[in-house]
């Protein structure tokens, strides 16, 4: 019997008020499921800094919300005192975090909605949460759809390996990648999924292990470098991986060790696919050297769970995403449909 698409949590959620921006804690999972409503400029950036919400679409949905929540709060102010306060609020969420080009998109769309030339602040913080909540319905939408078209290059008894978590932890709506094996399972047909743990921040064990687990998906957790003799022994059907950021020639930037896998599945011949919402192309970016990628702090390696694993002062590498050339994607499916190479991705 298949669970229920209810048992399924989304990272953000959109309440019409938008008097706070309600999130997951998911830094608190696998151990507890604690909701967070930030009022504040700084505890929105602190939470998509820390990766209390993360994934990409979800930290767009969150600055998009994050900024109405500012707006809507301002809107009694004067005309000037709104504007520094939106202003300032739309800079902080936009640069809280690089890669994901989704945040920028989201803050961008919510402060061109409040600019009704003469409109009191009212009613342009009034524009800016309609901008909101739609940015968040949309993203629900398009899992749906991401969901259906993916599902198309699936069957029923496929074993997939994901990375990270591009689960319903990572939208607002039920995941990327993961979304047609919430298809899939939905419909009854049998799915098997294999979760890298994903070094250093363990989304894979953390958030997508705890995830599917509590939807009733079966899903085996691997160490990062289990995945290659995984492969080797011909257990895996397919790869799904989602994006932060995919360039207009199909270069996609995801979770460090995404390229990894890439290689991995070209050599032992298993489709390579990237599952990610329109909002994360990015056609200004001709190519992956374009795409800025986040470098992280050393203690995110140098330490696990609060100890410390390695000399204190060993230099370290901690980039959180790295890129994967076009040329190794078998198909890049979003909710516009499955695309195959040669990519362009053009305004
Ligand atoms: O650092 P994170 O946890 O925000 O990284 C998330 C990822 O890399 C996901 O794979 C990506 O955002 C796609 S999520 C739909």
């Amino acid at each position: 019997m298949h669970a229920p698409r209810s048992s399924v949590v989304s990272a953000v959620t959109c309440a019409a008020a938008c008097d706070a921006l309600t999130i997951i804690d998911q830094t608190q999972l696998p151990l507890a499921l604690v909701e967070l409503s930030l009022t504040e400029l700084h505890e929105m950036v602190e939470a998509i800094q820390s990766l209390r919400v993360r994934g990409a679409p979800a930290i767009g949905v969150a600055g998009a919300i994050g900024l109405a929540v500012i707006a809507t709060r301002a809107a009694l102010a004067s005309p000037a005192t709104f504007d520094a306060a939106v202003a300032q609020a739309a800079d902080a969420l936009r640069s809280a975090r690089p890669t994901a080009v989704n945040l920028a998109w989201a803050v961008d769309r919510v402060l061109a909605a409040g600019q009704v030339g003469g409109a009191a602040p009212g009613i342009r913080a009034g524009a800016m949460r309609d901008e909101a909540i739609a940015i968040c319905n949309d993203d629900v939408a398009m899992c749906e759809r991401i969901g259906m078209h993916g599902a198309t290059l699936l069957r029923g008894g496929m074993r997939v390996l994901t990375h990270c978590n591009a689960g319903a932890l990572a939208p607002a709506g039920i995941g990327t990648a993961l979304a047609p094996v919430y298809t899939l399972h939905a419909r009854g047909d049998a799915i098997t999924v294999f979760a890298d743990e994903t070094r250093p921040l363990l989304q894979g064990a953390r958030l997508t292990a705890w995830e599917l687990d509590r939807a009733g998906i079966p899903v085996t957790l691997l160490t990062d470098g289990m995945a290659a003799s995984v492969m080797r022994d011909g257990r895996i059907d397919a790869v799904l991986v989602g994006a932060d950021r995919i360039a207009a020639n199909g270069d996609v930037a995801d979770k460090i060790g995404t390229y990894g896998l890439a290689v991995l599945a070209l050599h032992h011949g298993i489709p390579f696919y990237v599952l990610a919402p329109t909002s994360t192309l990015d056609p200004q970016a001709p190519n992956g050297a374009s795409m800025p990628i986040e470098m992280r702090d050393a203690s995110e390696v140098r330490m696990h769970a609060g100890v410390q694993t390695a000399p204190g002062t060993v230099a370290v590498h901690n980039p959180a995403f790295d890129v994967t050339p076009a040329a190794l994607v078998s198909a890049i499916v979003t909710d516009a449909g499955v695309f195959h190479p040669p990519y362009h991705f053009t305004d």
